[in-house]
């Protein structure tokens, strides 16, 4: 019989796995890296964040606002439509911020910030960005574990601040969905609608809520500090219901990335008239 000695020594890459334990991590390399690019130059573009066009056949205005720059925190010159009097903080750009700095900078802090702490992507993106390791027992490039109870890596226990920002972001991507319902007519007044981007903006709310709702910090706000969930009858249920959506966090990390991205891409493209957003309006 051979022997083994422990710890086990492996250089980077070697393993006894024979399945195909590389296609995750390049997976996630692509995805992350696909989306922060993209994330990026949406961040630097500083326009066609919101699709307020008429059409003269269609006689009504859509009302959607991409959830990289919501919320809208003023109104600048811009070759799309933009809402007026939306804007959280002034009608135009405020004179502290620099000129090169875009409102999405701003916001995206929030959201990146979560999903940059998220336990799941700290797994994920560990393995496919750090090769810490490159996946489950498969040698990575360095001998010692330090974990993260030291910096820099001690900043990812910032994770349950992010999710409490990650809430109210939720109420306001839910408030800019609503306002998605709503098509303007030429002389001023609103009239409830559906559009192809209505949709696309509920869907986002509800993949977005499906991933913090289900995030282990929000499992540990509901839940945390009983002795006896039993004697709890509602924080019970909603443990047990975050618990629910917990169970699936991957599946709804992905789907509510892809989705935002996908939803942005969307008013970006009706914003500049590449796209026609087909609705119809009661
Ligand atoms: S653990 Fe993934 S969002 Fe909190």
């Amino acid at each position: 019989m051979s022997q083994m000695t422990l710890p086990v020594k492996r250089s980077w890459g070697e393993t006894q796995r024979r399945d195909a334990w590389w296609k995750t991590p390049v997976f996630v390399f692509l995805m992350l890296s696909a989306f922060l690019v993209y994330a990026n130059i949406r961040v630097f573009e500083g326009d066609n964040y919101y699709s307020g066009h008429s059409t003269a056949e269609a006689n009504r205005a859509t009302n959607y606002l991409t959830p990289f720059y919501s919320p809208l925190m003023f109104e600048v010159e811009s070759r799309a439509a933009t809402p007026s009097g939306h804007a959280w903080l002034s009608s135009g750009r405020p004179g502290w911020l620099p000129a090169w700095l875009s409102p999405a900078a701003l916001i995206l802090i929030f959201p990146a910030g979560f999903r940059f702490t998220c336990y799941y992507y700290r797994g994920a993106y560990y393995k496919a960005f750090w090769q810490d390791p490159p996946s489950c027992a498969v040698g990575e490039p360095r001998n010692e574990y330090r974990g993260e109870h030291r910096w820099p890596l001690l900043i990812q226990n910032i994770h349950r601040y992010f999710m409490y920002c990650a809430v109210v972001f939720l109420f306001i991507l839910a408030l800019d969905a609503w306002h998605g319902l709503h098509f303007r007519k030429p002389d001023g007044s609103w009239r409830w609608g559906i559009g192809v981007g209505s949709i696309v903006l509920l869907l986002n709310v509800v993949f977005l809520s499906g991933y913090t709702l289900g995030c282990h910090s929000f499992r540990h706000l509901v839940g945390g500090h009983r002795n006896a969930m039993s004697e709890q009858a509602f924080k019970h249920k909603l443990w047990k219901c975050s618990t629910c959506l917990n169970e699936k966090h991957m599946a709804w990390a992905w789907t509510s990335l892809i989705w935002v991205a996908f939803s942005d891409v969307y008013v970006r493209l009706c914003a500049t008239g590449t796209w026609t957003d087909f609705h119809i309006v009661f």
